[in-house]
């Protein structure tokens, strides 16, 4: 097959590599990076004139934003099969809102929430209560816009500020929810519509500092599947949350095929959904994919077709991802730093922000620069093996956690 995978992150280097594994697929990635181009080929452009140029058997779509623009039904007017959804079932990442509404006609357990669309009812709302409350800003923020306030003054200027436009039309409507308790895991399933299949559940790591300390990040590093969830864990969300989900969708006229990742929050009270979105994480698809031995292209394009999926079939043991960051972020950090030894570990190095200078070296370019995954028929060996090759890839101002898979 000829298969073109959108995106130019860590999660698009997994998926291309998962992708050509078998050595069978010619993966062309837009735009990719140094990591893809290693065994695919790299092109720039528009992706629907490259799938059509290209002639291309399937589009495998990484990133939310083409996919809340429209690209599945670009690709399906000119009958090429895409796996990801189309822009009316990404709603339910677009818009907080929409997915509560979905969740609750489907009977699917979440946080109890209500929507706002203006600072002065929802602070009243709030009351003196902010650590109760999740604010989340009901549109795409680009992993912003859910805030956890600790004081009342800190929960009153976030509303001010977003009815403001601090997050643009994000934030012009906001859902304010019942904050939960518990261990996350993320479970992505592989949906063709009325039905799914789910790979192995996985954790990320948000924070940017050990201990889950520090600001938010796009994730630090993920293991899979965590020691402490149930081994059919992912089948339970399966039938308890996506198939309810499937069905609500296709009532509404929807008919979901590509990735729906839940982001689940298991409480003493059972497990809650905090979040849809509609494509892999990112980095759990870093470590879920490696564990995966069944062929994937095969089941991307039956689910892009609509047509019945094959079982998954998954190796033993569990994956660590261990993430290797830029200085400074979440924040500001400088690009441009040499990056040594990503060649010379025996783990799978998966590119993010990494980019070729002048000389043709590989130097740093983004926030998360390298995911370092390692697997084991032990997940202790596995995140040991991770961090000792993430250990052998070394740039000036390099920041990784050293607890990934150690805490909860
Ligand atoms: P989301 O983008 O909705 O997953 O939110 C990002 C993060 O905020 C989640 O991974 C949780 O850590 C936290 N979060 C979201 N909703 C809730 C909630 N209802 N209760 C507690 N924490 C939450
Ligand atoms: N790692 C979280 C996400 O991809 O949304």
């Amino acid at each position: 097959m000829k298969i073109l995978v959108i995106g130019s992150g860590g999660r698009e280097h997994a998926l291309a590599w998962a992708l050509h594994r078998d050595g069978e697929n010619e993966i062309l990635v837009n735009p990719g990076n140094p990591g893809t181009a290693a065994f695919a080929e790299n092109i720039t452009g528009d992706p629907v004139e490259i799938a059509v140029t290209e002639a291309v058997d399937l589009v495998v779509v990484g990133p939310e934003a083409p996919l809340v623009d429209g690209i599945a039904g670009k690709l399906s007017k000119i009958s090429i099969p895409c796996f990801g959804p189309t822009s009316d079932c990404a709603k339910l990442e677009g818009s907080k809102w929409f997915a509560k509404e979905v969740m609750k006609s489907a009977g699917v357990p979440t946080a109890e929430g209500k929507k706002f669309t203006d600072a002065k009812t929802a602070i009243d709302y709030m009351g003196p209560y902010p650590e109760k409350f999740v604010i989340k800003a009901d549109g795409l923020a680009a992993g912003k816009g859910v805030y956890l306030p600790t004081t009342k003054k800190e929960s009153d200027m976030i509303l001010v500020d977003l009815f403001k436009g601090s997050l643009g039309t994000a934030g012009a409507s906001v859902v304010i929810e019942q904050r939960l308790q518990g261990r996350e895991v993320s479970v992505l399933a592989v949906c063709n519509g009325t039905d799914a299949v789910v790979l192995l559940p996985s954790r990320d790591h948000k924070r940017a500092f050990d201990g889950d300390m520090g600001p938010n990040t796009g994730g630090m590093g993920a293991v899979c599947p965590p020691s402490d969830i149930p081994i059919d864990f992912a089948e339970e969300v399966r039938e308890r949350v996506v198939l309810p989900v499937l069905r609500e969708m296709m009532e509404r006229g929807m008919e979901f095929r590509g990735v729906l990742y839940a982001g689940l929050m298991l409480t003493e009270f059972g497990s809650f959904v905090l979040e849809f979105n509609v494509r892999f994480g990112d980095p759990e698809t870093q470590a879920v994919l490696p564990m995966v031995e069944s062929d994937l292209a095969d089941l991307f394009l039956k689910a892009a077709n609509g047509e019945e999926l094959p079982p998954v079939v998954n190796r033993e043991g569990a994956s660590a991802c261990v993430i290797l960051a830029s200085g400074g972020y979440p924040g500001d950090y400088h690009k441009g730093y040499v990056i040594t030894g990503a060649d010379d570990t025996e783990s799978l190095v998966f590119h993010a922000g990494t980019a070729l200078n002048t000389d043709g070296d590989l130097v740093t370019a983004g926030g998360r620069v390298i995911g370092v995954t390692a697997f084991s028929s032990d997940i202790d060996e596995a995140i040991d093996k991770a961090y000792e090759s993430a250990n052998k890839i070394q740039f000036s101002g390099r920041h990784m956690r050293t607890d990934i898979g150690r805490t909860v």
